[in-house]
């Protein structure tokens, strides 16, 4: 008798690979964890107040353990690799400040955010603060060649979160305008953590572009999901509060898809809500019903898994292990989480 097709599908999904890195890198993580701590302190009180409120509440580290498996995949013996995993964590967690301010976002990682809580002007300042920590860990591991990866990165994301800012409200953005802006304000730092890991451990040119490239993929691949999310009742299960970008008209593949396809009356309400900002009560539930009548949410799905295909390819040019296993299970993951 043939298997129902949900059964079929959980049957094919790993277990979450994040909690199988987080297992075999344990001790490397440990050791990430307590530099992250030590590295937020300041003798302002208000910066390891506010920066504590948004760490304590965890996050998945998945950038950090980026860098460490990349690290251990290539079986790199030394501890490098631990002041660069919170660096990239630092970039983040800058980002993350900075990004809940712009998108006047109330919730991150299940709690009220930083802006919401302390107000924009210290959520921007202690963000810069942890950027510049971040510059400090890259300038102690004295390598130039990390210096660029991780610089370049930082400048890129900045680039990135300009980019969306000056398409938001844009009902005639493109798809490869968002995917502009996804690859660098996501995908670049996933694609640094993976490299700077590569070339720590002293790997190849070809290696060290491998990892960059799976890197990017996952990146990409993780960012429509979460556009995705935003538009699903899962959302909330992941600390982040629904609807968000359709509030901030910001064009994501969902919508682009569904604007590429809208009939007039579509196209009206598209413009209204996203484009002027005119929108009442109903309109958030009328755009999920207009997103699910296109299936625009499957399709942004599989354009996710088409990116989480190339990056297990990139991870081809690297020796079976274990730990490659679990790297090819986390961009399968990444594309149908629901945290
Ligand atoms: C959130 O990243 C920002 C995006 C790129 C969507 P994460 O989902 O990795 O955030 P935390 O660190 O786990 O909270
Ligand atoms: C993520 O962008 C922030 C950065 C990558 C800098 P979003 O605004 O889409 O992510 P969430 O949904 O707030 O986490
Ligand atoms: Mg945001
Ligand atoms: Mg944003």
């Amino acid at each position: 008798m043939q298997m129902p097709l949900t059964n079929q599908r959980k049957s094919l999904q790993p277990a979450n690979p994040l909690g199988a890195l987080t297992d075999l890198l344990q001790a490397d993580l440990e050791a990430v964890n307590a530099l992250i701590m030590q590295r937020m302190q300041s003798e302002v009180e208000l910066i390891p107040e506010l920066a504590g409120h948004l760490i304590a509440a965890g996050g998945k580290r998945i950038r950090p353990l980026l860098t460490l498996a990349s690290a251990a995949l290539f079986d790199y013996k030394g501890t490098r690799q631990h002041k660069l995993a919170a660096c990239v964590e630092f970039i983040h967690t800058a980002t993350l400040l900075h990004d809940d301010v712009v998108d006047d976002s109330n919730q991150r990682r299940g709690r009220s955010s930083a802006n919401a809580l302390f107000g924009n002007e210290p959520a921007v300042l202690v963000g810069d603060f942890l950027f510049s920590r971040a510059f400090q860990l890259m300038t102690e591991d004295g390598s130039l060649e990390v210096l660029r990866i991780l610089s370049g990165a930082s400048a890129v994301i900045a680039e990135g979160e300009v980019l969306q800012l000056a398409a938001t409200n844009d009902v005639k953005t493109g798809e490869a305008h968002y995917k502009r802006v996804i690859a660098a304000k996501t995908a670049e730092l996933f694609a640094a953590a993976c490299e700077v890991g590569a070339v720590v451990a002293e790997r190849s040119a070809e290696e060290c572009a491998a990892l960059r490239s799976y890197g990017m993929n996952l990146g990409m691949a993780f960012q429509i999901a979460d556009d995705v999310l935003d538009y699903t009742a899962k959302r909330e299960r992941l600390g982040k509060s629904l609807g968000d970008d359709f509030k901030e008209g910001k064009m994501t593949l969902p919508v682009i898809r569904a604007i590429a396809r809208a009939d007039a009356d579509e196209k009206k309400f598209w413009n209204r809500c996203l484009g002027e900002m005119e929108q009442s009560d109903a309109d958030f539930d009328r755009a999920c019903a207009i997103l699910a009548r296109h299936g625009a949410l499957e399709e942004s799905l599989v354009e996710a898994r088409r990116y989480a295909g190339q990056g297990i390819d990139a991870l081809g040019a690297v020796e079976d292990s274990p730990l490659r296993r679990h790297l090819e299970d986390l961009v399968v993951f990444a594309v149908d989480r629901d945290y």
